[in-house]
């Protein structure tokens, strides 16, 4: 059996970071974090973990986070812009929000942010 230790140590080398417990989150809500200067939305639905970028790509205000839920989508606040809560695309299928991976180890939450290349 593998060690809680050991899983810990896996996660830190993928680059994961913990972010919260699940007690944190209510379900159907979003809550906003800061990693690395990385703004992203947590969503707690039905248990899972969503996290996606913060910053809504219409007007780019850092408002996802206060979106609702509407047909597995995430509807942003100001001005209704939806994007699928597992993929962060639009129902048109073009690019939307950027998604991040998220694991759950007992009852924290750990997700992992892939950096921006600079291109200088
Ligand atoms: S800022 Fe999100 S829909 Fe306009």
């Amino acid at each position: 059996m593998i060690k809680h230790s050991e899983i810990l140590k896996k996660l830190e080398d993928e680059n994961y970071q913990k972010v919260c417990s699940l007690d944190n989150l209510q379900d159907g809500r979003g809550k906003r974090f800061l990693i690395d200067d990385v703004d992203i939305a947590l969503f707690k639905i039905d248990g899972k973990v969503h996290a996606l970028s913060n910053i809504c790509p219409h007007q780019h205000t850092a408002l996802i986070f206060e979106g609702f839920l509407e047909d597995n989508c995430i509807v942003c606040p100001s001005h209704g812009w939806k994007f699928d809560i597992k993929t962060g695309k639009k129902p048109s299928g073009s690019n939307g929000l950027e998604t991040y991976k998220v694991k759950l180890v007992g009852d924290d939450v750990y997700v992992k942010i892939n950096q921006k290349k600079l291109n200088w």
